[in-house]
C-alpha cells in the first residue's frame, strides 16, 4: 500500500491538486482557528490551506513522499505544518487535543477502527469534517479505491461516530475537479459532526 503510494507522489505534480477540498475549506471558515489534525493527508493541499487561516497544523501519512510534497507545499505558501510519517494505526497523541479532526478521501482497510481512534483526539464540543467516496462510486471513474468495503456507507459512518454528539450526512453525486486524479462524476458522503 505505502509503495504504491509513494511511487503515485513521486512526481513533480500534485496529483490531487495544490487547492484545498471545496466542501472542507467551506466548513473550516465557520470555525474559530485553534488546533487541527489531518490523518492521511497525502500532498498537503487541505494542511496548508488551515496553516494560511492561522490554524496550528499537524497532520501525517504513511508516505514520504506525501510529506516532501506537503512541506515543499507549505514553504512555498510561507506557512509552517507539523507533518508526520505515520499510519492512522501507529499514529499516537495525547487525547482531546484537537479542535477540528479532517478526513478527506482517506479509505483504509481498518476503517471502523480508525475512526473510533481518531474520535478520541477531539476535545468535547469540537468538529470532524469528513469528504470520502461512498460505495456507490464503484459505478463512477473518477477515483478512489476499487474495494467496496474501503468505501464509505452513511449506515457505518453512523455506528463509527456513535459516541459523537450531533452529526450530519450528505450522500450526493458531485463533479469531481481535483488535480490529475479526482475527474469526473463521483459518488461521495460528506460528514460534518460535533464531540
Ligand atoms: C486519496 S489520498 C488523499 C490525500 C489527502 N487527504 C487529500 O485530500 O489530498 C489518500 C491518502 O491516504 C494515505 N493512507 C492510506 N492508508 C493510510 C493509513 N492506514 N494510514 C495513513 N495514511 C494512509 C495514502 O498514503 C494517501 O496519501
Amino acid at each position: 500500500m505505502e509503495n504504491s503510494w509513494n511511487q503515485r507522489y513521486a512526481q513533480e505534480e500534485y496529483v490531487y491538486g495544490t487547492e484545498p477540498n471545496g466542501f472542507f475549506k467551506e466548513e473550516l471558515l465557520k470555525l474559530q482557528p485553534g488546533r487541527i489534525l489531518f490523518p492521511a493527508e497525502g500532498e498537503g493541499r487541505n494542511a496548508v490551506y488551515a496553516a494560511t487561516q492561522g490554524w496550528k497544523v499537524v497532520a501525517f501519512d504513511s508516505s514520504f513522499e506525501a510529506k516532501k510534497k506537503a512541506e515543499k507545499l507549505a514553504l512555498k505558501n510561507n506557512v509552517t505544518i507539523d507533518y508526520q510519517i505515520s499510519t492512522i494505526e501507529d499514529f499516537e497523541n495525547e487525547e482531546k487535543s484537537f479542535d477540528a479532526i479532517v478526513l478527506i478521501y482517506v479509505h483504509t482497510d481498518n476503517r471502523e477502527e480508525n475512526h473510533r481512534k481518531l474520535v478520541k483526539y477531539l476535545k468535547p464540543g469540537r468538529k470532524l469534517i469528513i469528504e470520502g467516496f461512498s460505495k456507490n462510486q464503484l459505478e463512477n471513474n473518477s477515483g478512489g479505491p476499487r474495494n467496496l468495503s474501503m468505501l464509505l456507507s452513511v449506515e457505518e459512518l453512523k455506528s463509527d461516530f456513535k459516541t459523537m454528539n450531533d452529526i450530519q450526512f450528505s450522500e450526493l453525486d458531485i463533479e469531481l475537479n481535483e488535480g490529475l486524479l479526482h475527474i469526473g462524476k463521483a459518488s461521495v458522503i460528506r460528514v460534518i459532526a460535533t464531540k
